[in-house]
């Protein structure tokens, strides 16, 4: 399984997965209806088939998501040699919530859903209004109390990331969770490299633009040249670059296998280029692209 060092603390990395599982519309329905059971059988599924990181956060279904992550978890957990400690869970807070007291009890809350005591990854869902020395005060008395194993930030431009830096307990921060896709290449001119500096993974979100990089011409070509689809072809090219981990959400079984076999697959230099000729690198500095 390809995997990618991350940061917990400056003096501790774990192997994490290159490729998870997004969690993003699930959750949605009412936690007793016939989707809700879909959507916890295909997480399940996931872990079956080998997913080992699953990414999620308060605002999906306003707990939903996590809800179905917890339930699923549960039964797979309940599986002889099926171990807690093998899947990485990443969750976030919403930014209104990221107050010092606020941060605690959305953990709380979030582990509750997710039947979890400890939050492998905690990130900052946004920028918002909270000062944020509050949050990551926060979130080192949750790593000191053992509720999460490290922390994040998420939709953060490089300007945000300085300014994380320039708090004591700042450089702490074991990611940042961005969009990131073929389609949408801005964090290649400046974020990319300034966490690469700085021995931090990119989390790359929306990975095969929400679904349009399935019907890309070019990733149709370079797909049928590998004898995969194009939505196979698109998520490898995440996977390729160096230090990023891609977190596709899928429910169908067909895309969940899918998305697997693309992170086993290796692009070619012909290919690399004929990604660069139809959707070029960022030339100058682009406003962060967030969903
Ligand atoms: N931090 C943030 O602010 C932020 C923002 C957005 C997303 N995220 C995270 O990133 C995850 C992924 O992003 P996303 O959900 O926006 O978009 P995405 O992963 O790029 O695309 C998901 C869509 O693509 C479809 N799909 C998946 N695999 C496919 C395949 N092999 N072939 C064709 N279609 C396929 C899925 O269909 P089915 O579901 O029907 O299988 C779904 O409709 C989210 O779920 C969430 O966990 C974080």
């Amino acid at each position: 399984m390809l995997t990618v060092s991350l940061p917990l603390s400056p003096t501790a990395s774990v192997e994490v997965p290159a490729l998870g599982l997004g969690t993003w519309r699930l959750g949605e329905s009412t936690a007793n209806s016939r989707t809700r059971a879909a959507e916890i059988a295909a997480v399940r599924l996931a872990l079956d088939l080998g997913y080992r990181l699953i990414d999620t956060a308060e605002m999906y279904g306003e707990g939903g998501a996590e809800e179905v992550v917890g339930a699923a978890l549960a039964a797979w957990t309940a599986q002889p040699g099926c171990a807690r400690e093998e899947v990485f869970v990443v969750s976030k807070v919403y930014p209104h919530n990221a107050s010092r007291r606020g941060t605690l009890a959305a953990c709380e809350r979030s582990r509750k859903r997710l039947g979890l005591d400890r939050i492998d990854l905690y990130l900052l869902h946004w920028p918002g209004q909270h000062p944020l020395a509050h949050t990551v005060a926060a979130f080192e008395e949750l790593r000191a109390q053992g509720r999460i194993g490290g922390w994040g930030v998420s939709n953060f431009d490089v300007g945000g990331m300085e300014a994380l830096w320039r708090l004591p307990l700042g450089p702490q921060c074991a990611t940042n969770q961005v969009y990131y896709s073929a389609g949408q290449r801005g964090i290649e001119f400046d974020l990319l490299p300034w966490l690469r500096e700085r021995g931090l993974p990119a989390m790359a979100y929306s990975p095969i633009d929400q679904g349009a990089l399935a019907t890309d011409r070019d990733f149709a070509a370079i797909g049928a040249r590998h004898g995969v689809r194009a939505a196979q072809a698109a998520l490898a090219w995440v996977l390729h670059q160096p230090g990023v981990i891609a977190i596709p959400k899928a429910v169908r079984e067909t895309h969940l296998r899918e998305n697997l076999a693309a992170a086993a697959l290796r692009l070619s230099a012909d290919d690399l280029a004929q990604v660069d000729r139809a959707l070029p690198p960022p030339a100058r500095k682009q406003p962060l692209a967030i969903l």
